[in-house]
């Protein structure tokens, strides 16, 4: 973040604290609990969202070395991530060209050869087919017709991004287009400097919109929270900016108010504060000081269950037992509050809306980053 933006941010949110106030929307936003209820909905942002839309799949650290893999079925598209031998990252359909079956599951590191475990069928890093046991059976098979079929993937700012789709030629990802105007600030975080340290998979009876709205206020720390995040966080309070449809929202320490030394404010600012990004559509990524957590939410198999991955990212590889304590500890600390707390309160919310009791909810002027981010899906939805 440059020293300005700490600057300016660290002077909106002391006189935030001092006049008792926080970042406000222009207006209250009613949102529609159909959002979270509708079949229509769901399947319009299956296809425009976790089809057509670029997705954040994780830091390059997730996939640091050639033969690191991971595979994801949350869209629809069974994805296989894969660094090639030259350190080039590849996606593919997770689609043997043989007869289909899953050519890899789970993820890992240090594969040398992606081997199909139906026949055998063995491709290299880069997707190409180089073994068919058997090949007399298939007379004039051209291998590089049946390469693993490619989809588009970006890196960079170590960030990977992928689209869910059969790569088109001339459809590659335009990374700093999608942050609008982010990427400078994420890239002075040097994520690709981060090292994977787990990733855990919760799945809350949800809508997946309902686990990213969990993120965007600060309104509930002192209420939802009050035994495990308020004691560390001010409620209400957070400064909130846009980036297209991305958004940024900094909460703080209770640290923060007690810096009354404007510099030590500025120069520290990162210490005394959180900084939440949202990465449009589906991701929140919140950086801390230490670390960063990668929330990822897709959708389940109806409006009202959800897969969220949690990954945390840390600075140094965890290389004691002292240092993996600490961050298992960070990572459980992490999801207590949100499984436990944010999710288990959720689940309630979404029977209610089944219940007919309301047809809409209400996002007050005080959690601007509520209304961004719904107002950014219906237009990336075509619904305004
Ligand atoms: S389906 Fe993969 S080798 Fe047959
Ligand atoms: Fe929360």
């Amino acid at each position: 973040m440059r020293p300005e933006t700490r600057a300016e941010l660290a002077r909106r949110l002391h006189r935030y604290l001092e006049t008792g106030s926080t970042a406000m929307a222009d207006e209250v936003f009613p949102n529609p609990v159909s959002a979270y209820t509708s079949e229509e909905r769901l399947a319009l942002e299956r296809r425009l969202l976790f089809r057509e839309h670029p997705l954040l799949v994780g830091f390059s650290g997730r996939l640091a070395a050639p033969g690191d893999y991971l595979t994801d079925d949350d869209t629809g598209m069974p994805i296989l991530v894969v660094r090639g031998e030259a350190g080039t990252l590849h996606a593919f359909a997770n689609v043997c060209r043989h007869r289909g079956a899953r050519v890899v599951d789970g993820c890992g590191q240090g594969k040398r050869a992606l081997s199909c475990p139906y026949h055998g069928w063995t491709y290299d890093l880069d997707g190409r087919l180089i073994d068919v046991p058997g090949e007399e059976g298939f007379p004039g098979l051209s291998r590089e017709d049946h390469s693993l079929r490619p989809l588009p993937v970006a890196e960079r700012h170590g960030l990977v991004w992928l689209r869910p789709v059969p790569a088109e030629p001339d459809t590659p990802i335009d990374v700093d287009g999608l942050l609008g105007g982010l990427a400078p600030e994420l890239a002075s975080y040097h994520f690709e400097r981060y090292h994977h340290f787990e990733t855990r998979t919760l799945r809350p009876r949800i809508n997946w919109k309902m686990a990213v709205d969990t993120f965007l206020e600060a309104y509930h720390l002192a209420t939802l929270h009050r035994q495990t995040v308020a004691p560390i966080f001010i409620g209400n309070v957070c400064a909130a900016d846009r980036f297209g449809p991305n958004h940024r929202m900094i909460a703080v320490r209770r640290s923060f108010a007690e810096l009354h030394d404007r510099r030590a404010a500025e120069r520290d600012f990162l210490q005394h504060t959180i900084e939440l990004y949202t990465l449009f559509p589906n991701v929140v990524l919140v950086h801390q000081a230490d670390h960063v957590e990668l929330w990822r939410m897709f959708p389940g198999s109806t409006p009202d269950d959800s897969t969220v991955h949690l990954s945390l990212y840390v600075p140094d590889p965890p290389t004691t037992d002292k240092m993996r304590r600490h961050w298992a500890a960070n990572l459980q600390l992490a999801i207590d509050a949100v499984d436990r707390e944010d999710f288990r309160l959720g689940e309630g919310i979404q029977r209610g809306f089944r219940s007919g009791a309301q047809d809409h909810v209400t996002f007050g002027r005080n959690e601007p980053a509520l209304s961004h981010f719904h107002r950014s899906l219906r237009r990336a939805l075509g619904l305004e």
